[in-house]
């Protein structure tokens, strides 16, 4: 059987989690509380009131999750650490055990050929920072987060050489502070909103430099951003034209500020008096050099050519009934995982570039013969996979692609009433199923072509 969709031989195959969704036991040996673990406690906050305390309980069974990914092939595991476990009130006194659990699970890793990929801020941080200083809204913050990132980098970098810095800004600060799902449930004014947004900009900067400079081995630094997906009405010059310049527009206070150093000019001019406050110094800050970029894929906006409105393109609307997975916001569009490393290649010549996540919910149920056949899954995964080999066979920097999820989990402000892991996990007893989509996982990565 000849292979139509084939992948180099070095592909990174990955996998992704974070802390506060899989770990469970967020204030076990000696850490502090966490935002999430605050707000997940808060009643109503979380759907069917669930919270983080036990999760898929990986804090206690890493090990066995590492034989897992073993067993799929999985190359690379992302994981994130959570800050309240080393710093417990977010700044001054370290707390070495936090440390411990992610050395065990670190070494446990590359025992088994597997390379860790640390994400440094995947949304839970010390809720003493929020509650002393209001998180994002400060540049303590920023500074705390700078300390706690050099603090980690010097005791994990001997064994680790693959870093994230933040992972989607705009979940942490819009959805926290202008929306009020995430913590800490506030809805501000727009310019307060913009200067969390700037604030995460610039943590995500100050953690590269922090990273930079505590590195005992030489580090590769990366962000994993959520980037509007943006895909072209129809592949001709002018929608791919107009899809581009949206896609770096909607980028502006973000992505594309930390690739062209600056805010651009018609972006500021468009938020107005809501413009954030910043000095020429946090820019460059924000704009320091990566090794690649991680992007966390999911959903697409299609985009017409308007040369009739100033900026030169026009977002379509959604259908009323356009296909969705089990998630009100995921609505299916593969071959979004073409067109944005794409763009970020043309629009920023980026060398590097990840799929940091992408994955979908779907209504898993263990079948009568005990396995899951998740053929929702499959038929998602196998077309951005296809959409994906695209990209790498054009020539396009494609490295590597982390599926979101490893294993079901506490899906935020949905709690665990959303499965997205390729690995199904019974809450009750927490054992572990791989899903149809696991067996498909390890195949394509075994043929290096999609199956
Ligand atoms: C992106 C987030 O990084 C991750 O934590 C979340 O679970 C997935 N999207 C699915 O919503």
């Amino acid at each position: 059987m000849k292979d139509y969709y084939t992948f180099p031989k070095n592909f990174l195959w990955g996998a992704a989690t974070a802390s506060y969704q899989v770990e469970g036991y967020p204030r076990a040996d000696g850490a502090g509380i966490s935002n999430w673990d605050h707000f997940a406690h808060q009643p109503g906050r979380i759907e069917n009131d669930h919270n983080g305390d036990i999760s898929a309980a990986q804090y206690l069974k890493y090990k066995e999750d590492v034989q897992l990914m073993k067993s799929i092939g999985i190359k690379a595991y992302r994981f994130s650490i959570s800050w309240s476990r080393v710093f417990p009130n977010g700044t001054g006194r370290i707390n070495p055990k936090g440390l411990d659990y992610y050395n065990k699970l670190i070494d446990e890793l590359l025992a088994n050929d597997i390379q860790p990929w640390v994400t440094m801020f995947h949304w839970d941080m010390p809720q003493a920072l929020e509650d002393k200083h209001g998180g994002w809204r400060s540049r303590k913050t920023v500074d705390a987060f700078g300390k706690y990132v050099g603090y980690v980098t010097s005791q994990i970098s001997d064994r680790v050489k693959n870093y994230f810095t933040v992972n989607e800004i705009l979940c942490f600060t819009n959805l926290g502070y202008e929306l009020g799902v995430f913590p800490p449930g506030l809805k501000l004014d727009a310019k307060t909103v913009n200067q969390t947004v700037h604030h995460g900009c610039l943590a995500h900067g100050m953690a590269v430099q922090a990273i930079r400079a505590n590195a005992k081995t030489k580090p590769q630094i990366g962000i994993a951003e959520n980037l509007s997906s943006m895909v072209p009405l129809y592949e001709t010059r002018e929608h791919i034209d107009a899809a581009r310049k949206a896609f770096r527009w909607n980028s502006a206070p973000r992505m594309t500020a930390m690739m062209e150093g600056a805010y651009p000019a018609e972006w500021l001019e468009h938020i107005g008096a809501n413009a954030p406050e910043f000095t020429d110094e946090d820019m460059k800050i924000i704009s320091s050099p990566l090794d690649f970029v991680g992007i966390n894929i999911y959903a697409p906006t299609y985009v017409k050519a308007a040369p009739e409105s100033k900026l030169g393109f026009a977002e379509i609307p959604m259908p009323e009934g356009y296909p969705k997975m089990n998630m009100p916001w995921l609505n299916i569009g593969p071959n979004i995982t073409y067109w944005s490393p794409r763009f970020l290649k043309e629009l920023w010549n980026v060398k590097g570039i990840y799929v940091t996540e992408n994955g979908c919910a779907a209504i898993d149920k263990l079948d009568h013969d005990g396995k899951v056949y998740d053929t929702d899954r499959i038929m998602y995964l196998r077309n951005h996979f296809i959409s994906a080999s695209r990209a790498v066979n054009e020539g396009i920097p494609l490295k590597g692609y982390f599926v979101w999820s490893l294993m079901d989990n506490f899906e935020w402000a949905c709690g665990y009433n959303k499965r997205f892991g390729i690995v199904y996990v019974n809450y009750q007893t927490m054992e572990r199923t791989p899903k149809a989509s696991a067996e498909f996982y390890r195949e394509t990565i075994s043929r290096s072509a999609v199956v």
